[in-house]
């Protein structure tokens, strides 16, 4: 296939500045899988350069507030939870509810100063995920990504919800999500391989969603997805589906299928991608997967199944993506001049997203 020629849009601004910490502050995060705030347990999280520490009140909500106490700027995370809603400070115990105000002053006439408050952000809890909101306009729930897939599915049909940190800006892993060849490289075997290389690629928009599909037929079904389907032909149709939703949420429909036929009527996963900017050179990267078209029945292989799929991509994003990605990052920030990247016919998704994004990080910086 040919590539694409440079296109004349602001897709080819210089590397540095793509990744220089632009972020989209009105939008929706993941902060944690829901499974990961409980127990009494103060969750430290940093996104977007702002300490934030959430925990779960006694009423079963989440709250999420600025991770450093007003007085001497302690990490709130470093305390406990007293009264089963407030969070003493471990310095000197101030205490702060969900709404970030002080409640309790132990020292002296214990009178509270006005000034002894903590940031607090709207958190919402959707799709087994708390999400925060860190911007200056109103939060509205219902701007949350759409992650249904993940709502009310078999819990053997669903994977570890898992996680790990990535030394990069954001928008370098969107561009290795969105850029769904390097699977034939960088996880040949696993999910991709040499007979995936030559694919169809489209790219479409939908609103401001952007859909990059590839679909490789006769092909051998690549590792990952042969144990789905015991008596799978020899040769498959292998197709994916990557929908990346502002500013960094990416839901992927992929499978195989008998060559010729419908996606559909195979069988694969929906994988789920949150990315959340924790500064300009590191994002956390939640993950998980739900089966599709469940060709196996048995609750030990689906168990088993569970776990491969579960181990086999964390291998793939912290083995091998992550590494190539944390290079990148160091290549770029590190280069003497400003550097322009080649575009090639593989890039046409990202090209897109960046269009879009770039869009509204403008108009929010207006
Ligand atoms: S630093 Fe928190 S009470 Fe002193
Ligand atoms: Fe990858």
């Amino acid at each position: 296939m040919l590539d694409a020629p440079h296109p004349k849009t602001n897709s080819s601004k210089p590397q540095q500045e793509m990744i220089s910490g632009a972020f989209l502050r009105n939008a929706w995060y993941v902060a944690a899988w829901s499974d990961e705030v409980g127990d009494e347990r103060l969750v430290a999280r940093t996104i977007m350069n702002e300490p934030i520490v959430l925990y779960r009140k006694a009423d079963g909500a989440v709250a999420a507030i600025e991770d450093r106490c007003a007085h001497r700027f302690a990490p709130l995370s470093m305390g406990k939870i007293v009264g089963g809603d407030r969070i003493q400070c471990p310095y000197h115990g101030l205490e702060f509810d969900g709404s970030g105000a002080c409640l309790h002053n132990p020292h002296g006439t214990k009178n509270i100063p006005s000034r002894a408050r903590v940031k607090s952000y709207p958190a919402v809890e959707k799709h087994n995920a708390v999400w925060l909101w860190l911007g200056s306009a109103p939060a509205d729930a219902a701007k949350i990504p759409d992650f249904s897939v993940l709502d009310n599915v078999p819990e053997l049909h669903t994977t570890k919800r898992d996680s790990i940190v990535i030394k990069a800006n954001y928008q370098l892993i969107i561009d290795n999500l969105l850029d769904l060849s390097h699977t034939s490289y960088l996880h040949e075997g696993i999910l991709g391989n040499a007979d995936t290389v030559e694919s169809d690629i489209t790219a479409e928009q939908d609103g401001d969603d952007v859909i990059v599909g590839r679909h490789a037929t006769n092909s051998k079904p690549p590792g990952m997805f042969a144990p789905f389907w015991p008596d799978h032909p020899p040769r498959v149709d292998k197709f994916t589906r990557m929908r990346w939703m502002a500013p960094s949420s990416l839901r992927l429909f992929t499978g195989i299928c008998t060559m010729g036929a419908e996606p559909e009527t195979g069988t694969g996963y929906h994988a789920v991608h949150l990315l959340t900017p924790e500064n300009e050179r590191s994002t956390h990267y939640f993950f998980t997967a739900v089966r599709w078209g469940v060709k196996t029945a048995e609750d030990k292989l689906n168990r088993d199944l569970q776990t491969r799929i579960a181990e086999m991509r964390r291998f793939a994003f912290e083995e091998q993506d992550a590494p190539v990605i944390e290079a990148q990052q160091r290549i770029i920030e590190s280069a003497l001049e400003p550097l322009d990247p080649v575009i090639l016919a593989v890039d046409v998704g990202c090209v897109r997203y960046k269009r879009v994004l770039g869009r509204m990080l403008e108009a929010e910086n207006l």
